[in-house]
């Protein structure tokens, strides 16, 4: 049994690691862990680690350990997740990076308070919602793979405000890491090169892309090679320390700009100059004693505590983790839960009733639906996908930041401004193109999610952070579309109700279930026994290698258990 299962379930035993001196929880961290300890010099990647001072985990080995370097200069969790996320913006350069936007939920230890970021792409004021209609008809593939699927980036006005409001460093402190693995270059993961492999007819016809990610005779750059981007390096460098007046009023907007213009894109001066992030109020349910924090809309991360408050005093752990019973309530749950995003969108362009969403009454009427389905929506497709990125930091003052950030689809728009090295992303997708319409992600769209100018996309990413007694116990968050929202639900369930360590919680295998299509989605590692009891209930299953990708984080006094999700590689540093 794994250290932060006892420490979970025993308050006495937390105030005596509390007691304990650093030397004996480290003993007995290094005695209890199955998973292999990582520290910041360790040469090879490790998705898991046990450490006290503090926790990086992200989906690239190099941005975590970025991520703890700036820990060990003296920088709060805070520092850390943004030069983390920097990095990863250059080493997963498919899944987000300085051309895309994400969600930052933070806890401040020191004033026992939570924050929420959304620095989510906006659209173009010149956008309209019936932008992606061609002779009468929704042309989905325009809000994707192309200059209309640009929506404003935000990522460098989030990092900013998050620096200025909670950080301890200038910009180029943070943004060191990052810029020296672009300049000197890092090696391709894995995942990468599959990514380079697959995409390569489409690299191939944008120059900038090809130039960093093609050889010379045009074949794709493999898992292993090393990928210089010379340009986002001196991009990186050349925002300085004010990087929001560079990016979006200076030579990076003037270049951005002009780019849009030569290729018929709406973004203009002012879409750049008008971006603002978001501080918003976080949201919160409780499930089973703990307090789980979350993204407001336009993030699901109300889907997440609806789903979660469905399953309260569900006596879960009776039923044994990825049961048949356990599963089948989970899917009941998932599939109204799904129905329910439908409702939600930017709140700042539509009344979502996230209040009235996480109240008891609407949380027993999900479960009642749960428990009766009536719903049986339309024909199968898949949803699993590695784009986006996730990130959790936890720092030795107990400060926690969970993020998760991106430019859509695998490598956005298939589109960069080369003299920038900034890849654009197809965050237009995430709206409804026309009700009914399926996105990339087959979520079908609403009206309340249709385009509107400087509206933002609703989006599935949803970081969370939950607490016991008021103090952080983990956080989790995850990549992969809509798989995001089941990835991160499982993760914490495996967490608190079925007591796992974070490394086993993200390892075990997943099923995801949104409603339409009318398709139990189940990895192959699930067990043909459990697939067939649950073909035997009546579910349509639909058996992929995997699902979506989910990081965690287990906080206990001196005894920080980090897990990246082997799915899609990364690290867990700790130091
Ligand atoms: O915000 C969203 O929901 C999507 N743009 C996330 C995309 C994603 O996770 C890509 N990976 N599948």
């Amino acid at each position: 049994m794994a250290v932060s299962k006892a420490l979970m379930s025993m308050p006495r035993r937390i105030q005596f690691f509390a007691a304990c001196s650093r030397a004996i929880a480290l003993l007995l961290a290094l005695a209890l862990f199955i998973a292999p300890c990582s520290n910041a010099d360790s040469a090879a990647p490790q998705t898991s680690a046990v450490d006290v001072h503090g926790m990086v985990v992200s989906e690239s080995d190099d941005a975590a350990h970025a991520g703890v370097e700036i820990l060990k200069q003296g920088g709060n969790a805070v520092d850390a997740a943004l030069a983390t996320e920097l990095a990863v913006g250059v080493t997963n350069p498919a899944a987000c990076g300085i051309g895309g936007g994400g969600f930052m939920l933070i806890y401040i230890a020191k004033v026992r308070h939570f924050y929420a970021l959304d620095y989510r792409e906006t659209a173009p004021l010149q956008s309209r919602p019936d932008m992606y209609i061609r002779n009468g008809k929704p042309d989905e593939d325009l809000a994707r793979d192309g200059i209309l699927g640009v929506g404003v980036p935000g990522e460098i006005a989030g990092i900013d405000a998050a620096l200025r409001r909670f950080g301890t460093m200038k910009f180029q402190q943070i943004a060191a890491p990052a810029e020296k693995l672009a300049g000197d270059g890092y090696v391709a993961s894995e995942h990468l090169g599959k990514e380079i492999e697959t995409l390569a007819p489409k690299l191939k016809s944008d120059p900038g892309l090809s130039q960093v990610f093609l050889k010379p005779d045009g074949s794709p750059l493999k898992a292993g090679d090393t990928i210089v981007a010379k340009n986002l390096a001196a991009t990186l460098k050349g925002l300085g320390n004010d990087p929001v007046t560079n990016f979006y009023r200076g030579e990076v907007a003037a270049a951005l700009v002009a780019f849009m213009k030569a290729h018929g894109g709406l973004l203009t001066a002012a879409d750049l100059a008008n971006y603002r992030p978001d501080w918003r109020d976080p949201i919160h349910h409780r499930y089973e004693g703990y307090d789980v924090y979350a993204m407001p809309p336009p993030s699901s991360g109300g889907v997440v505590l609806e789903m979660l408050g469905a399953l309260d005093s569900g006596h879960l752990a009776g039923l044994g983790v990825n049961s048949p019973p356990y599963l089948a309530r989970l899917i009941e749950v998932m599939r109204q839960g799904f129905i329910d995003r439908e409702q939600y969108a930017d709140p700042s362009f539509v009344g979502v009733e996230i209040q009235k969403l996480l109240t008891d009454s609407h949380i027993l009427e999900l479960r009642e639906r749960a428990m009766h389905p009536k719903t049986s929506p339309p024909p199968p497709a898949a949803a699993h996908d590695h784009g986006t990125t996730n990130l959790l930091v936890a720092d030795k003052d107990g400060n926690v930041v969970a993020l998760t950030t991106t430019i859509n689809t695998v490598f956005g728009a298939k589109m960069s401004v080369p003299e920038l090295g900034i890849i654009l992303n197809d965050e237009m997708d995430d709206f409804a193109v026309a009700p009914g319409v399926p996105n990339a992600y087959h979520l079908e769209g609403e009206l309340a999610n249709q385009v509107r100018p400087g509206k933002r996309p609703l989006s599935s990413m949803t970081p969370i952070i939950v607490t016991k007694n008021g103090k952080p116990v983990m956080t989790t968050g995850g990549s992969g579309g809509p798989t995001i929202i089941s990835g991160v639900l499982q993760v914490a369930l495996n967490i608190l109700a079925f007591h796992l360590d974070a490394t086993s919680a993200v390892a075990e295998p997943r099923i995801h279930e949104q409603a339409a299509p009318d398709v139990v989605i189940v990895e192959q590692a699930m067990p043909a026994a459990t697939r067939s009891a649950l073909e035997q209930m009546g579910y349509k299953l639909k058996v992929v290698p995997n699902l979506g990708a989910v990081g965690a984080i287990t906080i206990a006094p001196a005894n920080l258990h980090g897990a990246a999700d082997p799915r899609k590689g990364g690290g867990a540093v700790g130091y």
